[in-house]
């Protein structure tokens, strides 16, 4: 089976949706990163999403619904996808909060579960995450389909994860019969995840799209971030945030110190230590530096380095959401290049979108550090 790239017409639109009733799962896109969707309450098509993938079921799956208005968390329990009098009135405050600003976006609420939903959903779990996505051609699917759609990345597991339906069809191309185009993801990493306590307070589990400033801005709450990791089957608040995770094919190093500083005078001797140990002369090597000109400063580091250099940049003026935006794509792009090995310099900076760019770097390199 070769998957179809289909543009978003109507018509594809109901083949997809086709395909979904009978249990099927298709790429879909959404603002964050292209999912691989199901119907959610169908636990024969929850598992091939599963299999699809690779993915181990320890780790649980977000469940998508389209545009609601109102009061959305009255509708989630009509639609039997949550319990809300599990909730207590401070936690629906902030949840209010939450989804009248963030809501449809890349943001997902970790709420108590129906038992409608199947319990490889959640892996178990008595929450399940849900999430209302922007991307216009996700909304018509799900108020076409009239169905929650359970969507992880249409990545194989532990792979970088898609942003173009280009991808999709690399990753996950001979195993599925369709992906809709929706064009380049708007934000390019996934939706933060959140849970709402019982005091109202909130906990940051993945971060993403949606930025714990943003979310205490909004609520008025403190927001813990949880810097967690988890391990295959040990119990924790946040499954699925392993170690290694976003991993390219090719061995990937983060760059200890800061690369591209306004003066490109200076490359590190750290930074320059570690070029070398890792790599051999014979052999072109892959950098992505999170800001500047990639022409320049791939020149630069050919000229100290004597060996071919293919330098890529995440935003020449270094805007955070631009670099979020080709995260993934840059490191999918390198990966595929002729540079057997590669190098990423990390984010500083705490605001905004940098603590998730920071976050899928490192789960990226992981497996090489
Ligand atoms: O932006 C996104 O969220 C994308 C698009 C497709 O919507 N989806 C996505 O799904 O990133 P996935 O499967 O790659 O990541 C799901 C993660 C899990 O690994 C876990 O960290 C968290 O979401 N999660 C899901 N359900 C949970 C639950 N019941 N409790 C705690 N964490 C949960
Ligand atoms: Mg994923």
């Amino acid at each position: 089976m070769k998957a179809e790239i289909l543009s978003p017409s109507s018509e594809s639109i109901l083949r997809a949706c086709d395909l979904i009733s009978r249990g099927q799962v298709i790429g879909m896109p959404t603002e964050t990163v292209y999912g691989l969707a199901g119907n959610a309450f169908d636990p024969s098509a929850v598992a091939r999403i599963f299999e699809t993938k690779e993915r181990p079921t320890f780790d649980p799956l977000i469940v998508h619904v389209a545009p609601l208005t109102g009061d959305v968390i009255a509708q989630l329990d009509q639609m039997e996808l949550i319990e809300s009098e599990k909730l207590t009135t401070k936690a629906k405050e902030t949840l209010s909060k939450l989804i009248d600003a963030f809501w449809p976006g890349p943001l997902t609420l970790i709420l108590p579960k129906s038992s409608k939903v199947p319990d490889l959903v959640t892996s178990g779990l008595p929450e399940v995450g849900i999430r209302m996505p922007r991307h216009p051609v996700a909304q018509e699917l799900l108020r076409s389909s009239k169905l929650p759609l359970a969507a992880p990345s249409a990545n194989r597991f532990g792979r970088i994860s898609p942003t173009s339906a280009k991808d999709v069809e690399k990753e996950l191309g001979d195993r599925i019969e369709i992906i809709l185009d929706g064009g380049r993801c708007e934000v390019g990493l996934e939706s933060s995840v959140v849970k709402v306590q019982a005091d109202g307070n909130i906990t940051l589990l993945r971060p993403g799209g949606v930025s714990a400033r943003d979310l205490e801005g909004c609520s008025g709450k403190t927001v813990q971030v949880l810097n967690s990791t988890s391990k295959p089957g040990v119990s924790t608040n946040s499954p699925g945030q392993l170690e290694s995770h976003y991993a390219p094919k090719k061995p990937l190093y983060l760059l200890p110190e800061e690369l591209s500083s306004k003066k490109l005078t200076i490359v590190s001797e750290k930074n320059l230590d570690l070029l070398r140990k890792y790599s051999t002369s014979s052999q072109a090597i892959g950098i992505m530096i999170t800001r500047g000109d990639e022409r320049a400063i791939g020149l630069k580091l050919e000229a100290l380095l004597a060996r071919k250099v293919i330098c890529q940049s995440l935003s020449h003026f270094g805007n955070a959401a631009e670099m979020a935006q080709n995260l993934f794509a840059t490191l999918r792009s390198l990966d595929d290049s002729e540079a057997s090995v590669l190098f990423a310099e990390s984010v500083t900076g705490q605001e905004g979108l940098a603590h998730a760019i920071r976050d899928r770097l490192t789960r990226a390199a992981f497996q090489s550090s």
